[in-house]
């Protein structure tokens, strides 16, 4: 096992409302993260992804708050200090957060380089400007950004660009963790490819030591992530491989959520789909025992008598549920939704992966065409915009 880069025990948080209601959005979540791995979490809307984001910061204000519970980033427990320590020591240069329509958020009068000096002089006011826009034009060169971006404002690029570039700035400082809420989800294929690689270049590069893709489409985190977990009303109902998660999940949840999805794996075209039925409970309330009893085709009546014990499983593998992973399985297979289909797109994973190219180049060749194509399509937008700046006032690009 590599060094673990981040490690949270029992991790408790919640909102208090203006009406002084507790909403309890994270409620004992553990986990860890090894150097030069990636976690997905997956979820429904509402299930509470954003703000186990939002909390592993460790950098809480109303109406987020902290109850209980360890995070420990490369050996130190950031959990309990003073929000402006946290600021000052930990955001950027420990942990990086990305949160969700982050792109959205820039300001659209500030240029992209002063974004970047206001991340590296919220760690040290002395570093100048000029060393400033070196250190940002190597890094933009290195992961393939153009260097004419810097002296950009956010309004004139692209969508995959402007996501791209939210990265770049928020990376500068080379956290240990990154955690990016729903990068992709806001963008078309080709872009959502380039983002995944980009995140990809900065592990491999070293310029992140470890990484937390959060999205609600569990598919999408089997090309980007080493593990996943499936969150359900605050709480972790089961982890394991993002193989394992996505082609044999065990949870009636997960496996409801993978069955509802339509995975682009040759052999699923004739899956069927089940959505789940109802919503997430409301958390300001959450039902005793299993919050997924309400919606689970498999509860018992002891499902909501008190706390499910964890099990783990495989090869570390966890999952909370009062039924056995060989009760389960078999139930599934008897059932058969879903099993032949995911199968063979198991199967055809397995035999590409026992090809000469590894699973991981061939997905970063199919990106890196894709690399191409948007390259040549922000040029094109890029000279596009330049020939209008130029007509419109003769100013830089
Ligand atoms: N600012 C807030 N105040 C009170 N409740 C909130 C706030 N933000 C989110 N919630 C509630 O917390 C729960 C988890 O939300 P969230 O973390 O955004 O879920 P997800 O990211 O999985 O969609 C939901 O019940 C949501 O209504
Ligand atoms: S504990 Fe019961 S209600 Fe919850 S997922 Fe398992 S079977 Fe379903
Ligand atoms: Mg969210």
């Amino acid at each position: 096992m590599g060094k673990i880069m981040l490690e949270v025990k029992d991790l408790k948080t919640k909102y208090v409302t203006r009406f002084k209601e507790n909403v309890f959005a994270v409620d004992g979540v553990s986990l860890e993260i090894e150097e030069g791995k990636s976690l997905g979490v997956a979820g429904e809307s509402g299930c509470g992804k954003s703000t186990l984001a939002l909390s592993l910061m460790g950098y809480y204000f109303a109406p987020l708050h902290y109850i209980s519970g360890d995070i420990i980033i490369d050996g130190k427990n950031i959990s309990g200090m003073k929000p402006d320590d946290v600021r000052k020591n930990i955001l950027g240069t420990e942990v990086a957060y990305i949160p969700q329509a982050a792109m959205n958020a820039l300001n659209p009068t500030q240029k992209v380089i002063r974004f970047i000096e206001d991340v590296i002089h919220a760690h040290d006011k002395s570093v100048s400007k000029k060393d400033i826009f070196d250190m940002a034009r190597k890094r933009f060169e290195i992961l393939g950004l153009p260097q004419e971006v810097l002296n950009r404002y956010s309004v004139e690029l692209s969508g995959g660009m402007k996501q791209r570039t939210v990265i770049a700035i928020s990376t500068i400082l080379s956290p240990k963790v990154l955690i990016a809420d729903e990068p992709s989800s806001a963008l078309d294929v080709t872009s959502q490819k380039m983002v995944i690689k980009m995140m990809r270049d900065l592990m491999d590069k070293g310029y992140i030591k470890s990484m937390i893709f959060i999205t609600h489409e569990l598919p999408l985190l089997y090309n980007v992530t080493d593990h996943i977990m499936v969150m359900y009303a605050g709480q972790i109902v089961e982890r394991g491989t993002a193989r394992d998660m996505v082609f044999d999940p065990v949870h009636p949840y997960s496996k409801g959520l993978m069955g509802s999805i339509i995975v682009p794996e040759e052999g699923t075209r004739d899956v069927k789909l089940e959505a789940i039925p109802g919503t997430p409970p409301n958390l300001k309330n959450p039902p005793a025992g299993c919050r997924f009893a309400a919606r689970c085709k498999y509860v018992i009546p002891n499902c909501s008598l008190g706390e499910r014990s964890k099990r783990i499983f495989d090869d570390n593998r966890m999952h909370l549920c009062i039924h056995s992973v060989e009760f389960l399985k078999e139930t599934y297979a008897k059932e058969g939704i879903g099993i032949a289909a995911l199968s063979s797109a198991k199967a055809k994973a397995e035999k590409s992966q026992k090809s000469q190219k590894s699973e991981k180049s061939q997905k970063l060749e199919q990106s890196e065409n894709l690399e191409e194509n948007e390259k040549s399509s922000e040029k094109t937008q890029e000279n596009a915009s330049k020939k209008s700046n130029e007509n419109e006032s003769g100013n830089e690009v």
